[in-house]
């Protein structure tokens, strides 16, 4: 079977083995042109290890990983150029007694750019990032958290690659900052049209991402679109809020018993999110039951799925699996 890569980025059967641990098993997944791919998993699921092979940094042990139909580990040169890389941890990266221009002059270099054409590149790139004269001339040390991210963003943007890769750009931020380093990214992606991998435990991310890959101990067990995704939910993206007069494991054990629920999700304090198949014609079938069981209720509304409703269901593993939810 012939494996010509027809995206831009295209991972087949991907397998990492140090020593005898396999750490990733067989992984496949692709992303199009201009796409902003979130690979999402808990600690020790892998993502680092994709993004070394993509980087060229470590060889797999089987399997194939292409950027822009090159195979990385038989363009290690080129490979380069085509890939941005922003680490995991930014320190190791920038140089903090000196400014972004300059630590963009240290990095341009290492790729043989000019120094008028470094000095461009990275102040568009930081004026997309929302910086101003002041904070691209300042000495690092004395940038905060968010801004130091993106310095280091600007770092593995500065000689152009079509694609970027990203290993937690948000982790560590608060809230507020995490949606900024994600707006301007996305902000980048279209501007520039640099196709975008984004590694992140964070489940926010999902909601910027065209696409999602969900990494579990070495393996995809997820792939597609986030609306794909959730569609697959009972309910097909829509689910039944209720919020309860009063949560007890005894009500909240009644409720989601009722024949029709099939996953349920906490949606806040004393409300559940309820996943039906055909949730607007289960509604008054529902308030039916909670009435005949006496369970008083405050509100009961049709309301959308989201990512984190997804994730919490879990409806990829087994029935069992997704339900014994505590
Ligand atoms: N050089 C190495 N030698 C041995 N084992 C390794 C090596 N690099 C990674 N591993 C193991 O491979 C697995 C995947 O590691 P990886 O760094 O890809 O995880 P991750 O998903 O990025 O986790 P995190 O979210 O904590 O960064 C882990 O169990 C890790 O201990
Ligand atoms: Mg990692």
């Amino acid at each position: 079977m012939s494996t010509a890569p027809r995206h831009e980025i295209e991972i087949v059967d991907l397998k990492v083995a140090f020593k005898k641990f396999l750490a990733l098993k067989g992984v496949s997944f692709y992303a199009g042109k201009k796409e902003f791919l979130g690979v999402v998993g808990s600690s020790g699921a892998g993502k680092t290890t994709v993004l070394r092979v993509l980087t060229g940094q470590i060889s797999p042990t089987g399997g194939k990983a292409f950027v822009g139909g090159y195979d990385v580990t038989k363009k290690r040169k080129l490979i380069s150029l085509l890939v941005g890389y922003v680490p995991q941890l930014e320190h190791l990266s920038l140089y903090y007694e000196f400014s972004a221009l300059q630590n963009a002059q240290f990095f341009g270099r290492c790729f043989g750019m000019r120094p008028k054409e470094i000095e461009e590149r990275a102040r568009s790139i930081l004026t997309i990032l929302g910086f101003d004269e002041d904070l691209m001339t300042k000495k690092v040390e004395r940038l905060s958290g968010g801004e130091r991210k993106r310095v280091s963003i600007c770092l593995g943007m500065v000689h152009n690659p079509p694609v970027l890769l990203l290993d937690e750009p948000t982790t560590g931020l608060d809230a507020h900052l995490r949606h900024e380093t994600l707006n301007y990214l996305k902000m980048l992606n279209h501007e520039l049209g640099t196709t975008m991998v984004i590694i992140s435990h964070d489940l926010e991310v999902v909601d910027y991402c065209t696409r999602v890959c969900l990494l579990e101990e070495g393996q995809v067990s997820q792939f597609g679109t986030p609306a794909e995704l959730i569609s697959t939910l009972p309910g097909k993206g829509e689910s039944i809020r209720l919020v309860l007069s009063r949560m007890s494991s005894a009500v909240l054990d009644k409720v989601v018993t009722l024949k029709s629920v099939k996953y349920w999700a906490k949606a806040g304090r004393n409300a559940v999110k309820l996943f039906v198949d055909e949730p607007r014609e289960q509604m008054l079938a529902i308030i039916k039951s909670l009435n005949e069981m006496k369970i008083p209720f405050e509100e009961i509304s049709l309301v959308e799925a989201d990512f984190f409703d997804y994730f919490q269901v879990k409806p990829w593993k087994s029935k069992t699996e997704g339900d014994s939810q505590s």
